[in-house]
């Protein structure tokens, strides 16, 4: 029978009955309930007692060539470019890859996860703010590490998610790097150390976790364009250290390489990088993520080592199929991509325990939160008698500073976290979140009248901190992904605002809400400076229970904070030449090669072994952050052998419980040609007042190894090693000489 509809009517059937099959199809070849899964004997690979390398290549044999080839790449990112017909399938995050249902694999749902979940906002969902991750590089501690770690992967989990894209281990090369509070600072070895403890436990909540951004990706400026030169010893001594003990510890489930070229070469498609070093001499088992349209080739990238392209298919999609049916790309290389990604999902537990949505626990994150925070937030300056602030015996605090009543600042680019309460913020919008200082003030001191101003009108900033016993300004920089900063000076006239609300009170604090290191030309003027970073949900509370002594501070600087620009490595910043820089709507028209180079010189001089050599003396050393309590260093005892042992006692030697960060620096023999000094050890000691302890460290004995490029190989150089142990880079009252061959 004809039905005679009008016309407006019979189109959108027709386009009910397109959808409707569109939707059986794809509920067709994605199930959402696999009835089969679980079946070991239709499912060998479901067997878990095989290993994941024998799970995954069982899978593999089953595997037709499309479904291969479904694994290689992304399916589209929200918000990018246009959306592919499976979009419906992904969980709103940076990407997702398709899995085979037939064979009970899932799909690989990822987020951004720097210092918390991402896009929490625009898919309805909660996420803790954890403090940065260069701030919580500053506890030195790879306990607390792990508790970030397992946060964020509980979180990704109750969202949906089975991937973090978390992990940024880029060292602190060029400070003003607008990424460089998504990692762990300067040093090698703290940095990689952290970061391995953060994935370790990230996977232990069963997500797939990543290490990025691999590598040399040390600054945003032409990130798609610069090829960063670097010497091979220099390299591995250096960034890549940061990467090889981060990959040790957590052995990942994948690796992101960088946008920028490395000597020449793409990172996603440098040889050097992902075969010989990452795959071959770290024996890393997963897979090789490109970063967001980080992919320049398909048969070169493949050679090279690259697993599987995001978050779109220009390269190892069609083109890739058509390489393999040619012949170009071997099978076996294909086959050992898919095998990656399959062994990460299998050692993660994604396949055996699919992810089930969950409320996330929005209290426990909190609480989490501030205690990372608070072991997090370095107090760089205490004058006599200012800090801890004594609730009973304040009568008037003035809190000033912009937003200061309301909230704190928190870094921007992919690694955002969305604020409760409020729409998805716009890219590189700066983002306040609701913690407010003022009245976590007020509730710490609630006998003393505590008033703010935004400083906005500096006139009634001065006036209120002069009527007031004391003044706490609240300070910020705002940094994020996609830019780097100009210079390293507070934004907005802040440097005037404390210069002129410290000549009004002599007891002037100043908290830095910051992602990196700020210049400080008021720091002689005031009387207490206090590094809270970006402090993540809890960051008021954290400040005002280190303020008012709640808590004593324990954390220590992982950077160096220089006294200006011109003691950097690079005064200026490398920027690109103009005109360079546009990829098309989907980054896919990125050049075959680099439009320009940055020089890393300075080489193994990276942080303070750069102030070192150099001789310039910094505003605050790396290593660096004081406490309510005093600490005393002796018995320095060294025992070489294979592995060096350092041994000596710390004493609390003040009157308050604390935990100090008890570090050990070598310097070694003049023919090493190395800096002046590494950091080959560190300890947080826990100290009651008047207690003392005896601290052993056992040294990993790569830690005193040179990378000799002409052989390829780590060595100990023989010679006389001076052993150096104390509170700080710059602060070392303890050394002994020894020699090792
Ligand atoms: C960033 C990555 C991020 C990815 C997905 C890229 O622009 O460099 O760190 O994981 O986007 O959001």
């Amino acid at each position: 029978m004809k039905m005679d509809l009008p016309r407006p009517v019979r189109v959108s059937l027709a386009t009910v009955l397109a959808l409707f099959a569109l939707v059986r199809v794809n509920y067709g070849r994605y199930p959402q309930d696999d009835k089969s899964a679980g079946q070991t004997e239709k499912r060998p690979w479901m067997n878990t007692s095989l290993s994941p390398d024998e799970r995954a290549d069982l899978v593999v044999k089953e595997m037709t060539l499309d479904e291969k080839i479904d694994l290689l790449h992304g399916n589209g990112m929200p918000g990018w470019g246009k959306p592919r017909p499976t979009a419906y399938l992904g969980n709103g995050g940076a990407g997702f890859v398709l899995g085979v249902p037939r064979l009970g694999i899932p799909i690989i749902q990822m987020s951004d996860a720097a210092y918390g979940v991402r896009s929490s906002a625009e898919n309805g969902r909660y996420s803790t703010a954890l403090p940065s991750n260069l701030g919580s590089a500053a506890s030195w501690d790879p306990v607390a590490a792990c508790e970030y770690g397992t946060l964020v992967g509980r979180e990704l989990r109750a969202q949906g998610y089975n991937m973090t894209l978390g992990g940024g281990v880029n060292l602190t090369r060029e400070p003003r790097n607008g990424r460089t509070f998504e990692y762990m600072g300067e040093d090698p070895i703290l940095a990689g150390t952290l970061v391995g403890n953060r994935v370790k436990c990230e996977q232990a909540q069963q997500v797939i976790g990543d290490i990025k951004h691999y590598a040399v990706n040390d600054q945003e400026s032409g990130r798609n364009e610069v090829s960063a030169v670097i010497s091979r010893r220099a390299m591995r001594e250096t960034d890549l250290l940061a990467f090889q003990i981060g990959i040790e510890i957590a052995k990942p489930g994948a690796v992101m390489c960088s946008y920028n070229a490395v000597n020449g070469e793409f990172a996603c498609e440098n040889k050097y990088l992902l075969t010989d070093v990452l795959k071959k001499e770290w024996n890393f088992k997963g897979f090789v993520v490109s970063d967001w349209a980080g992919t320049h080739s398909t048969v070169k990238a493949s050679a090279a080592g690259l697993d599987h392209e995001e978050p779109f298919d220009h390269f190892y999609g069609a083109q890739f199929k058509e390489a393999v049916q040619s012949g170009k790309i071997p099978l076996a290389e294909l086959d050992d991509h898919v095998h990656r990604i399959l062994r990460s999902e299998f050692a993660a537990g994604i396949v055996d325990n699919p992810v089930k949505k969950s409320v996330v626990d929005a209290e426990a994150g909190l609480e989490t939160s501030r205690k990372i925070a608070e072991q997090s937030i370095v107090l760089l300056k205490n004058g006599p008698g200012v800090l801890p602030l004594d609730p009973a015996k304040i009568h008037s605090i003035a809190v000033i500073g912009p937003h200061a009543d309301t909230s704190m600042i928190s870094g921007g680019g992919s690694a955002q976290v969305d604020p409760p309460g409020r729409p998805a913020p716009r890219w590189l919008e700066h983002v306040w979140f609701p913690t407010s200082p003022s009245k976590a003030v007020t509730t710490a001191a609630p006998g003393a009248d505590v008033q703010f101003d935004s400083g906005t009108n500096r006139e009634s900033a001065v006036a209120l901190a002069k009527k007031s016993e004391v003044a706490i300004v609240f300070v910020y920089q705002w940094t994020s992904e996609g830019m780097d900063l100009p210079n390293l000076s507070l934004p907005e006239n802040q440097d005037v605002l404390i210069e002129q609300v410290a000549a009004a009170n002599p007891k002037t604090i100043v908290v830095l809400e910051t992602g990196t290191a700020v210049t400080m030309p008021w720091l002689d003027k005031v009387a207490g400076v206090v590094e809270a970073w970006y402090a993540g949900s809890k960051g008021h509370e954290a400040v005002a229970n280190i303020l008012f002594g709640r808590v004593n501070p324990t954390a220590k600087l992982p950077m160096t904070f220089p006294r200006s620009e011109a003691d950097l490595p690079h005064p200026n910043l490398v920027t690109p030449p103009p005109g360079v820089g546009d990829h098309g709507p989907e980054g896919n028209e990125r050049g075959a090669k680099p439009a320009f180079e940055v020089h890393y010189d300075e080489g193994l001089k990276v942080g303070y072994k750069w102030y070192d050599a150099e001789n310039k003396k910094p505003l605050f050393p790396f290593g660096y952050g004081l406490s309510y309590t005093t600490y005393a260093y002796s018995d320095l005892k060294l025992k070489p052998g294979k592995e060096t042992t350092v041994t000596f006692t710390v004493k609390n030697t003040g009157s308050r419980s604390g935990a100090e960060i008890a570090q050990v620096y070598a310097a070694f023999p003049p023919n090493a040609d190395e800096p002046p000094k590494r950091l080959v050890a560190w300890s947080k000691v826990r100290l009651n007042p008047g207690e003392s302890k005896q601290v052993s460290l056992t040294i990993d004995p790569q830690f005193l190894n040179v990378y000799d490029e002409n052989a390829s190989a780590w060595k100990l150089v023989p010679g006389s090693y001076t052993f150096l142990v104390g509170a700080s880079s710059q602060d070392l009252p303890l050394q002994q000489k020894v020699t090792l061959q």
